[in-house]
């Protein structure tokens, strides 16, 4: 059976630059209308928005702080008056690293808090709001890291590896959930992606995610 997404609609978290780009763009090719959300760089939210139009696909800019249940819940406000309805939805955005990088003594509550409200009650907040739109069924992606929530080797992953995999547990509440409503909730863990928050990592701990490898070093993180 061949599915066909043109004309469906759809929503990315974090569209405005890396994964959740290449999300949106790819979509468009396959003639998806898409909501293109950034937090504080709308430059490339409009860059992205251009390069779908570039695709013949249609779709528009929505700004939210993912920490903030309010402004999720604007965003997916603008999708109902600007779709109508939503088909997918995708839960892919993370605040930057300072806001969430400590070892599991340093770091802060705020930071813990920016981590876990980012993934898990951004995600329970959004598959919410998504299933509102979804009178037909649907599909809901959530981006995580699983690498990165199982083994526990970066330190100062501990809050966004927690965090992932509070999400992930979610994923599989709301997939048994929503199964009857003909909604679809699935988790995907990208590897090692280049042109990311991850190239600002110090050498080593980039080694050690993406599985390069240096002669004669040590990982500080590791300590
Ligand atoms: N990169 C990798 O190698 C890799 C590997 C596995 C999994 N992942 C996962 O893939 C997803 C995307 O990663 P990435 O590296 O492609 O991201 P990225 O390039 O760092 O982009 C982050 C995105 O999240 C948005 N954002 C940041 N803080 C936000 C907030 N408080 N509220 C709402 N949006 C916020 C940013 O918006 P602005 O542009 O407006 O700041 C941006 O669109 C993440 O969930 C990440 O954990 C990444």
């Amino acid at each position: 059976m061949t599915v066909t997404l043109k004309g469906k609609c759809a929503l990315i978290t974090g569209s405005s630059r890396g994964i959740g780009k290449g999300i949106a763009l790819k979509l468009a090719e396959n003639g998806v209308k898409v909501a293109i959300h950034y937090y504080r760089n709308e430059a490339a939210a409009k860059d992205t928005l251009a390069n779908v139009q570039k695709r013949d696909a249609s779709g528009f800019i929505v700004q939210a702080d993912v920490l903030q249940p309010q402004d999720i819940s604007r965003m997916f406000e603008r999708v109902r008056s600007e779709f109508g309805g939503l088909d997918i939805f995708v839960s892919n955005a993370r605040p930057e690293l300072p806001e969430f990088f400590q070892p599991p003594m340093d770091i802060t509550l705020d930071q813990w808090d920016a981590a876990i409200d980012s993934q898990a009650k951004a995600f329970l907040v959004s598959a919410r709001e998504a299933v509102r739109l979804m009178s037909g069924g649907g599909r809901i992606i959530a981006i995580t890291y699983g690498t990165g929530s199982r083994t526990g080797s970066v330190l100062p992953w501990v809050g966004m590896g927690s965090a992932k995999a509070a999400m992930e547990s979610l994923v599989r509440y709301f997939a048994v959930g929503l199964a009857k409503r003909g909604i679809t909730v699935n988790a995907v863990s990208p590897g090692w992606t280049e042109d990311s928050v991850l190239n600002s990592l110090p050498p080593q701990a980039q080694d050690l995610i993406s599985g390069r490898r240096r002669e004669c070093r040590r990982a500080p993180l590791l300590g």
